[in-house]
């Protein structure tokens, strides 16, 4: 790949990079106190630049949290379902990037295959952001370790345990376990086990990430509990999925078991009832609307960082 500033993975960075990005991202978020959410940042670092964002899957608060961003920002945005460009009748990939990048300073992408992503980073000649693939969240996962920033202190040496599908956000999880040095326990069914490379590659990289089949004692001692949907944009195993991933369902119980200063997370869209008992998901403990908002903070550093304006 370039030596462009794509946003691809957070295993493409190091711990001090990620950290650089979410001091950004807390000053940005300190410094529009009492602002209108529309009005430009005082420092509107990336006025006249361009986003084109192209979605492949639906979206509610990636889609708002990076076109207010870049207003925020003091940029714009282009917004496209993929179905509506020439990308969605088989365009190539390659030609795509080749052509947006005459028109946009950067390009975000949700895509449904991963590989698409990294083709797009590859063939473009502006940054790439990952806005969510079948594989990884990064966007997600940056939001996350900011707000439990905000409401535990640093994360380092904190016990976080996530609860379910071995999924594309268990994976940028992992490597968020590496990177800012925090002990990770993933609770999955036998069937639906985080990615085995990604396991492999927090291993050889010396983090403490341990994954058990059963949610029994998983949260104990938790500072933090996290949980995502069942099932997954484009996943289709429906049945098997709701049968398999029952029992690890995040219920008051489970959140009893944790420390009693635990949070307990997720990136939503959530099913109140599946993955999670409304009473935990609406309870004192839940910060998900928090989680939610920092989408916005957090992507803003990205895309300052993206753009290289930090
Ligand atoms: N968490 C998240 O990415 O939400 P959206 O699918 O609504 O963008
Ligand atoms: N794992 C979920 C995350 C949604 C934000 C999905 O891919 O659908």
């Amino acid at each position: 790949m370039s030596d462009l500033r794509h946003f691809i993975d957070l295993s493409d960075f190091t711990g001090d990079e990620l950290v650089t990005i979410l001091n950004h991202a807390k000053a940005l978020k300190a410094a529009r106190a009492g602002l209108p959410k529309g009005a430009p940042d005082p420092d509107a670092c990336l006025s006249g630049e361009v986003l084109a964002m192209i979605f492949e899957k639906s979206s509610t608060r990636t889609r708002i949290s990076f076109d207010v961003g870049m207003r925020q920002l003091g940029g714009s945005t282009i917004v496209m379902q993929s179905a509506d460009m020439q990308l969605g009748r088989g365009e190539p990939v390659s030609d795509t990037a080749h052509v947006m990048s005459r028109f946009v300073d950067g390009i975000m992408l949700r895509a449904n295959d991963h590989n698409a992503l990294v083709e797009l980073a590859e063939k473009s000649t502006v940054p790439v952001i990952n806005a969510l693939t079948d594989f990884s969240h990064p966007c997600q996962l940056m939001a996350d370790m900011l707000t439990i920033d905000e409401h535990l202190g640093s994360i380092k040496g904190k016990k976080i345990v996530w609860m379910g599908d071995g999924n594309n956000v268990a994976t940028s999880l992992i490597h968020c376990a590496v990177l800012f040095n925090f002990s990770l326990t993933l609770a999955c069914p036998d069937s639906l086990p985080p990615s085995p490379e990604v396991l492999a590659w927090a291993n050889e990289k010396g983090g403490d990430v341990v994954v058990t089949t059963t949610a029994d004692g998983a949260t104990d001692g938790a500072d933090v509990v996290i949980t995502d949907c069942w099932v997954s944009m484009g996943d289709t195993d429906v049945d098997m999925r709701m049968q398999a991933l029952t029992p690890f369902q995040v219920s008051e119980a489970s959140m009893a078991a944790a420390a009693d200063h635990a949070i307990f997370m997720h990136c939503l869209p959530a099913h109140r009832g599946e993955e999670v008992v409304e009473a935990v998901i609406d309870g004192p403990q839940s910060v998900i609307f928090d989680e939610a908002e920092n989408r916005l903070h957090a992507q803003k550093a990205i895309l300052a960082w993206c753009l290289g304006k930090i």
